[in-house]
């Protein structure tokens, strides 16, 4: 079985280089306390290159990528410049970037395309902005369906789908987690959904990771009982000690 996959997600925090790396090299102490867990951070793209030179345990992930190689366009940064700072995960779609920089399905498609083609491996980001009642709304499949348009079935075990509920995501207003049973149920939609688009086989190797207000008391539960293979941590991310008792939490499944 694939290790547990917690993934730090610092959106645009914290404000410089130094503040990066202090903060940086506390995860990887605990990524080294945890050899049973795969721990990526996910810097702002001007600290990647200093974090880049002190990880050893912890791999590194971008928030963004562009899916062209190189050229005129203008503040985007490629795919290949992602590879060339030792990058191995890409998120992708996330929620904050469908919202404020409105990206499309077209776009996300792309930048899913060229991870995949490149060797880069795409956290794709999935998840409702609403939710009433049990059912897993079906924006989260066609979100899904959307982004995987093209891909081939033999690149989707290289996939990682976060099923991150917006409502969940600790800075909106009213937010709370998800709890473990219903992000089970959005597992086994996404799963099944997942299945109908490649060969069961294939979908079955896709990783499913959970975001939205991840802290160290309910990261057991996810794991365990919502059979969630990682998680993608925002807020809590910032916090060392707390990240660093996410990691030891999730070793224990
Ligand atoms: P929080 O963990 O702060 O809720 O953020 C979740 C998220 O958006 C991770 O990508």
């Amino acid at each position: 079985m694939a290790k547990p996959l917690i993934i730090a997600n610092w959106k645009a925090n914290p404000d410089s280089a130094v503040r990066a790396v202090v903060l940086a090299k506390k995860i990887e102490q605990a990524a080294r306390a945890a050899p049973k867990v795969e721990v990526v951070i996910a810097p702002p793209s001007p600290f990647l290159f200093s974090i880049g030179h002190i990880l050893r345990r912890t791999k590194l992930g971008a928030q963004n990528v562009f899916w062209e190689d190189l050229g005129p366009y203008t503040g985007e940064v490629s795919w290949r410049q992602l590879k060339h700072l030792g990058v191995q995960y890409v998120i992708i779609g996330h929620s904050e970037r469908r919202r404020y920089l409105e990206e499309t399905d077209e776009m996300i498609n792309k930048k899913v395309l060229a991870t995949l083609d490149h060797g880069l491996i795409p956290v794709l980001c999935v998840g409702e902005w609403e939710r009433s009642g049990n059912e897993i709304p079906a924006v989260v499949g066609e979100q899904l369906k959307r982004a995987l348009k093209r891909v081939e079935p033999s690149r989707m075990k290289n996939l990682v789908v976060a099923y991150e509920p917006v409502w969940a995501i600790s800075t909106n207003p009213g937010a709370r987690a998800d709890t473990p049973d219903s992000a089970f149920r959005a597992l086994v939609y996404l799963r099944r959904l997942l299945a109908s688009l490649c060969s069961r086989r294939a979908a079955e190797a896709v990783r499913i990771i959970y975001g939205g207000s991840v802290n160290a008391q309910n990261i057991y539960p996810f794991l365990k009982e919502g059979k969630m293979q990682g998680a993608l941590v925002g807020g809590a991310s910032l916090f060392p000690q707390e990240f660093a008792k996410i990691v030891v939490r999730a070793s224990d499944t």
